[in-house]
């Protein structure tokens, strides 16, 4: 046996991965008389052409998504899948929608001529609806009618009890037959889909950075308000910016202490370490409030 590392190895695909612009990168990660292991990385749009050598295949997606030529058939595949190939048949892998990092098991190793066929076409790519097109349509739908929750809150200092109730019967219409029943199907189908592909491509902590967008646009609209005496529409304005702030960070707080904090002692000893030096002080201290 002649293992390329002489010692038992444990890695993380991420810092071995080695990509390429002129083609897929690979690095063979343990080669013995009996396997080679290699590790694949491939840029968005690369490929490993299709081939048919005699040798066994087990390929494990460990981050990205893409597509995999299995037999007669092509799977979309996204990190976490696992693909067995026969010797014999036709195997071909591609990354679709971004990198993607495979470890590839081949067995017995390749030897000179397994590689160096010309390579076969893929087959035509399958027809599917837009989703994100479907979606943001609904939102922009929405959208607007969240304008009407910032001007009633604005008005409701002097509207007389009847059209107070009469507005807030129009946005509570709102609310209960277009936001929640959206918010409801949400999580009944959009979240676990998206949830499928946020594994596969990282990038959570995304929709967080969302809320520092707005954080930070809000808090330089209070800012630009200007000094000295307030007209009526600039207090409503100072009050909305409030109270819509307000809401946003329970809501963002929350998030943090909730879904993500908790994730942080997960991380190795050394990881927790480097971490909790650089938030507890020192010139990389923590500056951000939120
Ligand atoms: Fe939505
Ligand atoms: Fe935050």
């Amino acid at each position: 046996m002649t293992l390329e590392q002489s010692t038992a190895f444990v890695g993380r695909s991420a810092e071995l991965a080695k990509f390429s612009a002129e083609g897929f990168g690979r690095r063979t990660l343990a080669e013995t008389d009996h396997l080679r292991v290699v590790l694949a990385a491939l840029e968005d749009g690369q490929e490993i052409p299709l081939h048919a050598p005699p040798l066994d295949l087990v390929m494990t997606i460990v981050e990205g998504t893409g597509q995999v030529m299995a037999g007669a058939s092509v799977h979309p595949v996204r990190a976490g899948d696992v693909v067995v190939i026969p010797a014999g048949e036709t195997r071909g892998l591609r990354a679709v929608g971004g990198r993607l990092v495979a470890v590839n098991v081949v067995s017995p190793p390749p030897g000179p001529g397994d590689h160096s066929h010309a390579a076969a076409p893929w087959p035509a790519e399958e027809e599917a609806p837009d989703v994100a097109a479907l979606i943001l349509a609904e939102h922009s739908g929405l959208f607007p009618h969240l304008t009407d929750l910032g001007s009633l809150a604005a008005d409701s200092a002097r509207l007389d009890d009847h059209s107070l109730h009469a507005r807030l019967q129009e946005v509570l219409g709102f609310l209960r037959d277009g936001l929640l029943p959206h918010a409801a199907e949400e999580e009944r189908s959009v979240y676990p889909a998206a949830e499928q592909m946020l594994r596969a491509v990282g990038g959570a902590t995304r929709t967080m950075s969302t809320d520092h967008r707005f954080i930070g646009q809000m808090v330089a609209e209070l800012e630009g308000i200007e000094k000295g005496s307030l007209s009526e529409t600039e207090r409503e304005r100072v009050r909305r910016l409030l109270y819509g702030l307000q809401a946003l960070l329970e809501v963002h707080f929350t998030k943090e202490n909730e879904v993500y904090v908790p994730l942080l002692n997960r991380l190795s000893a050394a990881e927790r370490r480097a971490l909790h030096a650089r938030l507890s002080g020192g010139e990389h201290g923590h500056q951000e409030v939120t």
